[in-house]
């Protein structure tokens, strides 16, 4: 389905590709993003790393039946190990290592319990940097900010890629038309490097009224999206978007409300909240799952600021040299 896209398959940037907590020492899984296949784990000491998944030997594939020697990740085949670093530990019948074992390893880092991995098409290292941490989720250290709820985490996986649904923070005339929201708030949007703000002076309509507020996303590449909603009460989603393949992305939503106004307030706003962003959602999803990518869409004046979007995505992929020069 190629042909639906203009842009280059898989862009690049941070993307998550796991909860941190799902990946205790001594844990392996099996992972398939970006097209590939790979394998996280984490050691006894609690190092995680993300390898290609195919064992370098004979191409066992070391999520489905590797375990955790130590600080090595044992191949359930002929039992050869790897360490965090990818290289090969010990091979346990052989009397010499094979100088060449190396099997490649991934970028990663941690934020606010999830795990993020840096992919680049052409595989080159990070080339902008996400935060560090999420002052609403808690600290670096992992100590939990006590004023947030707790996160509360929905998910998708869905046909489409990463510039399709990010543009939706920008297309403000769908919001009424698509999701019947009443009035057509105008945002603003402005970039500085990898970062696209997007802001809105509305509020959120909700099935319980309108929170008077502001919205404001701050855009990390394609992968993460932070949006925080300021009004009576405070909401967060913080959102990552995960290439699967070409074709589909795996969507995850992680809302918290902070807890001003009583636990019980906010729960009440918490779910009105994830309802009323999930009832948008599904009704994107299937424009998303069938619609193409204009490179030059019929534009009127009372669009959203989708020529700054535009600008900004370009940087996120690796355009064959004929484009490059188009941009
Ligand atoms: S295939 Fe992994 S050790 Fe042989
Ligand atoms: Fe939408």
């Amino acid at each position: 389905m190629d042909d639906r896209y203009f842009t280059p398959p898989i862009p690049n940037g941070w993307f998550q590709i796991a909860a941190s907590d799902e990946i205790k020492p001594g844990d392996v899984k099996p992972l398939k993003y970006f097209g590939e296949d790979l394998v996280i784990w984490r050691s006894e000491e609690g190092e995680l790393s993300v390898l290609d998944a195919f064992c370098p030997h004979l191409g066992a594939h070391l999520g489905h039946g590797g375990t955790i020697k130590g600080n090595s990740i044992e191949c359930p085949f002929h039992a050869w190990q790897f360490g965090t670093d990818g290289r090969c530990t010990a091979v346990p019948y052989a009397e010499h290592l094979p100088r060449k074992a190396k099997l490649p390893t991934w970028h990663i880092k941690e934020l606010a319990n999830m795990v993020m991995c840096w992919h680049h098409a052409d595989g080159e290292p990070p080339t902008f940097d996400i935060p560090d941490e999420i002052p609403e989720w808690g600290s670096q250290d992992g100590v939990r900010n006590d004023e947030w709820t707790e996160f509360v985490h929905r998910e998708w996986k869905i046909r489409t890629r990463n510039q399709e649904m990010a543009e939706n923070a920008v297309d403000t005339a769908h919001f009424h038309y698509l999701h019947g929201t009443t009035n057509m708030p105008q945002s603003e949007a402005s970039i500085d490097g990898a970062t696209l703000r997007v802001y809105s002076g509305a509020g959120m309509e909700t099935p319980r009224g309108t929170v008077d507020g502001s919205i404001e996303s701050l855009n990390y590449g394609f992968g993460l999206a932070i949006v925080r909603f300021k009004g009576i009460v405070e909401t967060l989603n913080v959102a990552t978007t995960t290439p699967i393949d070409a074709d589909n992305v795996h969507l995850r939503f992680n809302f918290s409300v902070k807890k001003t106004a009583g636990a019980e307030m906010a729960r009440g706003v918490g779910k009105a909240f994830v309802a009323e962003v999930t009832r948008q959602l599904e009704q994107d999803i299937p424009i998303w799952e069938n619609k193409v990518q204009y490179e030059k869409p019929l534009l009127c004046d009372g669009d959203g600021p989708i020529a700054i979007f535009r600008r900004w995505c370009t940087q996120f992929y690796s355009w064959p040299d004929e484009q490059e020069a188009a941009q």
